[in-house]
């Protein structure tokens, strides 16, 4: 992730705090017996604590010893990516009030940012009431957004935007990986509240086309997606009891872009970056390598010149539309996880604006 300081300065000018409704904080008991669907708490409550019981907000050992419920492994997966959006969301909801967002965005832009945070927290209980009592629940770990942020509203709503299209992504790919119909449907539901976070910002924060075109972009390795938000995780911080994430965890290569000499945009050279120093691709001189890069349900491979890192985005994608998915490949069109050898990177498209501002190094 990399911000520049944008619009700080002007946003810092001093409005009276817009009166928005404030509900009194939720009572313990009502915290602990709300369910998903049936409580107000996972859809307007507007107090800045977690609408989550303290006995939700950590890992919870199994207790039974019998075999795993066919699903547990996608939503231990699938919980843990979620604790991470729920965080950054109850990170705003903590740290910034409706001041931090004057004209010219909506005086209930921190409102909304609220609301999601108790869509976000109720898909934490579902999650949980997904995995049986035979494995373990994953807990919170700690996240380093505001490392990015720095307490930054406009940065933070470019996170928001990022993290948002990036969960349409995992989802829709997960959805593979379900073997109970039940389970399925849950995240299409699931994906569909993603998806309305996401067109919210692009109309309120971003005053931009709020559809992403005829299709979200989908990513045949949901894994790989997960395992590239473990940048967002303090070291170290996880539950002990935490099973590892995502499982199966390939470690592949992570990847940003250089934002010199590119728009990132469809048709324009890119020059990849792998950016962990302890984590590089070793490239085989007699092997060719592709960059398959994946827009809606279009996939399109393109090759990746190993001594300059660089290839070109396929011109024919649409523009200023969703995200584009790019990883390195050893075969063309990447027909197996394991063909995969870097990656994925996200590259977010729409706002336009943002496109050179996350992600790249
Ligand atoms: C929010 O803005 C709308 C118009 O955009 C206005 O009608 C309303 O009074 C404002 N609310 C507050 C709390 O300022
Ligand atoms: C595990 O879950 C089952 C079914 O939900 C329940 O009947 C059982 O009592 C639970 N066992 C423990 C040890 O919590
Ligand atoms: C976030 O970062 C800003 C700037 O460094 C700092 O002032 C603020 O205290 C931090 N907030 C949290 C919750 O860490
Ligand atoms: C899922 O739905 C399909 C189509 O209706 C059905 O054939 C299949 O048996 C269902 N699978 C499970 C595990 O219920
Ligand atoms: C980005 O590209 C510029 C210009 O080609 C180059 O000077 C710079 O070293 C590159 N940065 C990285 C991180 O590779
Ligand atoms: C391309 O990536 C490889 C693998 O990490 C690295 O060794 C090499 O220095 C990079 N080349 C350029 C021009 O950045």
């Amino acid at each position: 992730m990399h911000f520049q300081p944008t619009l700080v300065a002007s946003l810092a000018i001093a409005l009276p705090a817009l009166a928005l409704p404030t509900s009194s904080s939720a009572s313990q008991a009502s915290l602990q017996t709300a369910v998903p669907g049936e409580s107000s708490l996972f859809v307007n409550y507007q107090g800045k604590n977690t609408p989550l019981a303290a006995e939700y907000l950590r890992a919870i050992p199994a207790t039974g010893s019998g075999p795993a419920g066919a699903d547990d492994l996608l939503f231990q997966n699938l919980l843990a990516a979620e604790w991470a959006i729920y965080s950054f969301y109850q990170l705003g909801a903590e740290m910034f009030d409706a001041s931090d967002f004057p004209d010219p965005y909506p005086n209930t832009t921190y409102e909304r940012l609220v609301q999601i945070r108790d869509n976000e927290a109720g898909h934490v209980r579902i999650f949980q009431d997904q995995i049986s009592n035979n494995s373990v629940t994953p807990g919170p770990c700690q996240y380093n957004y505001n490392e990015t942020i720095q307490g930054d509203p406009v940065s933070y709503l470019a996170l928001q935007v990022f993290l948002e299209v990036s969960s349409m992504a995992f989802l829709t790919g997960l959805i593979n990986q379900a073997s109970l119909n039940i389970s399925k449907s849950a995240l299409v539901a699931i994906g569909q509240v993603e998806s309305r976070h996401n067109t919210w910002a692009l109309i309120d924060a971003w005053d931009v086309n709020p559809f992403s075109g005829p299709s979200d972009t989908i990513y045949p390795y949901p894994n790989q997606i997960l395992d590239s938000t473990n940048t967002f995780i303090v070291d170290g911080s996880c539950p002990s009891i935490n099973p590892i994430y995502p499982d199966p965890r390939q470690n592949l290569p992570q990847l940003s872009f250089n934002k010199t000499g590119t728009t990132g945009t469809p048709g324009s050279e890119i020059q990849i970056v792998f950016k962990q120093a302890d984590n590089q691709p070793s490239f085989d001189a007699d092997t060719d390598y592709y960059a398959v890069f994946y827009h809606g349900l279009d996939t399109i491979s393109v090759p990746f010149d190993t001594s300059s890192n660089t290839t070109t985005i396929p011109a024919e994608f649409d523009k200023e539309a969703s995200i584009i998915i790019v990883n390195i490949a050893d075969e063309k069109g990447a027909p197996t996880q394991e063909s995969v050898v870097a990656g994925p990177l996200i590259i977010l498209e729409q706002p336009g604006d943002l496109t050179l501002e996350i992600n790249t190094a």
